[in-house]
């Protein structure tokens, strides 16, 4: 990491701003209104959104000095895996709003800097392909339980198989969250057929849309607004054949309404989760856990991790910061593996959230603005000056490595 600290020291100008609110204003130029809205924004008056970073300040690092930190490991164990540091990336949906390569450039980044991808069930590019692209580098799959059992499932085992080492199943968005930024730029991107490449190449989700076509149920494509008309296009050369004959046909308009269809999954309950297991031989973790009983629950039901999120506040707003939960968390959490995130906007950050008990920490918007700025090398810039940042953090106060960092690193 010094080197890039070196780079930064020696008058290289950096791929993307450093300064954290410095990237989220290039981003905001870089982007269309629309994009920028659905990445940044946040529920409701964005309180919570607000909440998560503010809460970081409520903790001061108490650094230690004479510790012999010329050598430092950043390395944590998860799951049986060596991992080169604490950090992944979050999933993240709807990526082709930021950069047209979405999650390959993603991708390009994670084996550049060895930070595991949490491949998103609403993303823009298919998990093979993403698989493919990532090799050997580590990466999990964030699963969105439909209410159709037989689609989760093929998600899953989709997954596995390609090389997928842990699920994520997140549970706070059973529903989207009343996002402001999104409804006055009247803007659904999953309506307009964005963010659906898991579902359009799956084979239980495309026999579910060719039922519905044939039941002719689908609404007639009549004079689509040209938006709507891109995304069809988009929808219609999933399928194979003639891009026309497809376009004239119900299945684009059916795909979209199928999978509004499957997207609420309010009844699931804890005991849907042995169904889970039932499907998949890796480790499950829950994403969206934000009290106390939950975790117990989580643990009781031998779950092998949570990660406490509340989503970047982009479910209820006035819930409360993630951090505060990560800090009231104690003998509850037993022998379940503690992600975080909501709030990372640095190394700094990180080095709070491992303190606070995190046994590794998860990136979300910053990285989504480093892609939107400079693609690939947008998105490893963000990771390479996150861990630039962490590893100095560590020196600085005197940690050798991440198994040393403990809440009594910090003051509050
Ligand atoms: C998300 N998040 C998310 N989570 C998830 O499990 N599946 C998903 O498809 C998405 N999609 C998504 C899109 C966008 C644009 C954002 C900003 C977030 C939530 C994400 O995984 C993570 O919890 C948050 O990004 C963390 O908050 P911060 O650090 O970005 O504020």
């Amino acid at each position: 990491q010094g080197a890039i600290y070196g780079a930064g020291v020696y008058g290289r100008t950096p791929v993307v701003p450093v300064e954290p609110g410095r990237l989220r204003e290039a981003a905001r130029k870089a982007m269309s209104d629309r994009a920028f809205a659905y990445v940044d924004g946040s529920a409701g008056r964005g309180r919570t959104n607000d909440a998560n970073v503010e809460a970081f300040g409520r903790y001061r690092a108490v650094p230690r000095m004479l510790r012999d930190v010329r050598e430092r490991d950043l390395g944590v164990d998860l799951f049986g895996r060596r991992y080169a540091h604490p950090l992944l990336l979050a999933p993240i949906g709807v990526l082709e709003m930021a950069h047209p390569r979405a999650e390959r450039a993603v991708a390009k980044a994670s084996v550049a800097t060895q930070t595991p991808m949490i491949h998103s069930t609403q993303a823009s590019v298919a998990m093979e392909e993403v698989a493919a692209e990532l090799g050997e580098t580590p990466h999990w799959y964030q699963l969105y339980w439909s209410n159709d059992d037989d689609l989760a499932r093929s998600l899953v085992q989709r997954a596995e198989a390609c090389g997928a080492e842990a699920v994520v199943v997140t549970l706070d968005t059973h529903l989207m969250g009343w996002r402001p930024e999104d409804l006055d730029l009247g803007h659904l991107p999953f309506a307009r057929g964005q963010g659906l490449a898991q579902y359009l190449s799956d084979p239980v989700f495309m026999a579910r849309v060719e039922e519905r076509a044939a039941r002719g149920s689908a609404r007639p494509t009549e004079r689509p607004t040209p938006a709507a008309a891109r995304s069809l296009v988009s929808i219609a050369r999933h399928y194979p054949g003639d891009l026309r004959e497809n376009l004239r046909s119900p299945l684009p308009r059916a795909a979209v309404e199928t999978f509004l269809d499957v997207f609420p999954s309010s009844g699931l309950t804890w005991d849907d989760l042995a169904k889970l297991r039932e499907w998949t031989s890796l480790p499950i973790l829950l994403k969206g856990i934000q009290s106390v009983d939950d975790v117990r629950l989580a643990a009781d039901q031998g779950l092998d991790g949570i990660v406490v999120s509340n989503h970047g506040g982009r479910q209820v707003d006035g819930a409360v910061a993630s951090l505060d939960v990560l800090a009231s968390l104690g003998d509850e959490v037993g022998d379940l593996t503690v992600l975080f995130d909501s709030g990372v906007r640095s190394g700094s950050d990180v080095f709070t959230a491992l303190a606070l008990g995190a046994d590794a920490v998860i990136l979300g918007r910053p990285y989504v603005y480093g892609l939107a700025l400079a693609g690939a090398e947008g998105v490893q810039a963000v990771v390479e000056h996150t861990l630039a940042e962490l590893d100095l953090t560590m020196a600085l106060t005197g940690h050798a490595s991440v198994g040393e960092i403990h809440r009594g690193a910090l003051a509050r």
